[in-house]
């Protein structure tokens, strides 16, 4: 970590932090919520890697408002959540439950008296387990029950959200949950998964303009990006690298800014109907970047490989309790890229997650110390000054995650908050980087 200060923020750049409602609220039957596809995949066995569910997660649910406390402390101007679709229709059609809005609208007033712009995502992952029954993501009709939910949400808190989120990380939820089948539902399609990502982006269409009509809030979709590391320089390497390419960062924003769908990693585009390419180019007014790290990619090694491409470790770096590894410079260059590619269709960016799970622990003295997630931050947010500096229009970033949390197949073996979370007391202690976060907010 360098010593060198961190570089100024322009002002009303927004500082936030991130969660999911499954991840933290437990509480899954209470105000009569229905289950979720995460539910019955956490409690198949064998799918989570410590047997553990979300059933109580970090009990978010009751102890919201000693977590807006602390969201007050760190002194950040926004707080993403996320809207638990189950909890505001139980089987994901029909009219809005009113308990289960009624926590949300409890969130959000409690965020505005602490100072805190609630910034709501839609849907991150938790889909009703009776619309899964019903074909989920890849039955067009989710689209259409996607977008009268985020008309129930606006109805009632269109108001006070001060930033949606229509989806957080369609590719992920696409490619784990319904490529390799490591995420809920667990289906394993590999490229037969398209119709997933074709209908969450007709979905988020849909739902921009019903955000519209009830709200006069920014809209804007959370995407993950991974800019591609080649191992090798042979043209099929570089092929591999673009069809990765097109696959993880352009199938979910080439659409969104009117390109159409790219033609490298070779969909069966057969589900796509006259007009829902214009749908989905709804202008949105932000672009969500989720960022984690960068991908290895060479060209595949068998023949009858069932993929255009093989992942390869990128060695040489330091490496998170995930093995992931820690490469700021590959933010900057992706927002760069983003810039790039996209030009003037691009909106301005804010970088909706960035964060890094280490085994953190209380010392002796009860205190966390976590000095890898201070550099990792620190790497993390001069990459995206540099970035700005070089005329990318960046107006945000929120670290993932306020809390430790259940993280999905990975249960609770992986901790990425700015606070600890002793699982068995519910406990939370605000880490070193906690700390260190708020004072450079301060600043
Ligand atoms: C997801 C989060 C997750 C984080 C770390 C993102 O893909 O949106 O829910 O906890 O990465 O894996």
């Amino acid at each position: 970590m360098t010593s060198a200060p961190m570089p100024e923020f322009p002002a009303g750049f927004r500082w936030g932090v991130s969660t999911s409602a499954y991840q933290i609220e437990g509480a899954v039957t209470a105000g009569d919520r229905g289950p979720s596809i995460w539910d019955t995949f956490a409690h198949s066995p064998g799918r989570i890697v410590d047997g553990s569910t979300g059933d109580e997660a970090c009990d978010h649910y009751h102890r919201y408002a000693e977590d807006v406390g602390l969201l007050a402390g760190l002194g950040v101007s926004a707080y993403r959540l996320s809207i638990a679709w189950p909890r505001v229709q139980p089987t994901g059609t029909g009219p809005a439950n009113a308990a289960g809005l009624d926590f949300y609208d409890r969130l959000v007033d409690a965020l505005l008296a602490a100072g805190v712009d609630p910034v709501a995502t839609l849907f991150h992952w938790d889909l009703p387990q009776a619309l899964e029954d019903a074909g989920g993501w890849l039955n067009r009709d989710t689209a259409h029950r996607f977008a009268e939910y985020a008309d129930l949400v606006a109805a009632r808190l269109g108001d006070r959200v001060k930033l949606w989120i229509t989806l957080n990380e369609p590719f992920v939820h696409m490619s784990l949950g319904h490529g390799t089948g490591a995420h809920a539902p667990g289906r394993v399609l590999l490229f037969d998964a398209f119709p997933v990502a074709h209908h969450q982006l007709l979905g988020h269409g849909l739902a921009v303009s019903a955000l519209r009509a009830r709200s006069t809030s920014p809209v804007a979709i959370a995407n993950n990006y991974s800019p591609v590391r080649l191992a090798g320089d042979s043209d099929a390497d570089r092929a591999a690298g673009a069809a990765y390419d097109a696959l993880h960062n352009r199938l979910f924003t080439d659409p969104l800014l009117g390109l159409g769908y790219p033609e490298e990693p070779g969909f069966d585009p057969a589900v796509v109907r006259a007009g829902d390419l214009d749908v989905i180019a709804a202008p949105i007014d932000v672009l969500g970047v989720n960022y984690y790290n960068p991908t290895g990619i060479r060209a595949p090694s068998g023949e009858d490989s069932p993929l255009p491409f093989e992942m390869v470790p990128l060695e040489g770096y330091p490496r998170t309790a995930f093995d992931w590894p820690v490469v700021p410079d590959g933010l900057r260059e992706l927002l760069v890229q983003l810039h790039r590619r996209y030009g003037d269709a691009l909106p301005p960016i804010q970088v909706t997650e960035s964060g890094c799970a280490y085994d953190d622990a209380p010392d002796a003295d009860g205190r966390v110390p976590d000095p890898d997630r201070i550099a990792y931050l620190d790497g993390h947010l001069r990459a995206v000054h540099e970035a700005m500096t070089a005329g990318v229009p960046v107006t945000g970033y929120f670290v993932w995650s306020l809390l430790d949390n259940w993280e999905w197949a990975e249960g609770f073996t992986k901790r990425f908050g700015l606070v600890h979370v002793d699982y068995a007391t519910q406990r939370r202690t605000p880490k070193s980087s906690y700390a260190w976060f708020r004072d450079l907010v301060r600043r």
